[in-house]
């Protein structure tokens, strides 16, 4: 298998602009090596920037809304539970400037009790614009 490797240019040279929405373990990991490798990460949960203040602080990232997250100008990571994509915003990526979104869930249609209802984040996006 080839894989091509490639560097993305961010809107501010080699720092990349990310917002991460969801702070579990795979976002708050992420976020934590991306914040390492001296990107500027903002990451959000469902309950509120407030939550993630100690947490965000200790990674080096900026706690935000959604909303705020789904803003960032390079990435935006979505890495929530696969059926909680449903409550997102439906507007959420109307508008945003990010050339490249990243859904870092699991979809397991044989085991999933959503199975046949569970439309996909593409699917998602694509429907809210
Ligand atoms: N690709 C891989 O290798 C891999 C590996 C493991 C997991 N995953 C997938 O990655 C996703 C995240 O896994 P995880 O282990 O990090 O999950 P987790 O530890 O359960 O964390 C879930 C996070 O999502 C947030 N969240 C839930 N609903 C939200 C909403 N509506 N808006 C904003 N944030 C919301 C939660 O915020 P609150 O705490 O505030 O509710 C929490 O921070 C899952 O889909 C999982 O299947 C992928």
């Amino acid at each position: 298998m080839n894989i091509k490797r490639e560097i993305i240019p961010g809107t501010d040279g080699n720092q990349l602009s990310i917002g991460i929405i969801g702070g579990g373990g795979q976002g708050v990991a992420l976020a934590r090596r991306l914040a390492q490798l001296g990107h500027r990460v903002a990451i959000a949960n469902s309950r509120g920037p407030a939550s993630l203040t100690a947490l965000a602080a200790d990674i080096g990232a900026m706690p935000v809304s959604v909303v705020e997250a789904a803003e960032a100008k390079d990435i935006v990571i979505v890495s929530i539970p696969t059926k909680a994509v449903l409550d997102l915003p439906t507007s959420l990526f109307s508008n945003v400037p990010s050339s490249v979104v990243v859904d870092t869930s699991n979809y397991h249609p044989q085991t999933s009790a959503m199975a046949g209802s569970m439309p996909s984040t593409a699917a998602c996006l694509k429907a809210s614009g």
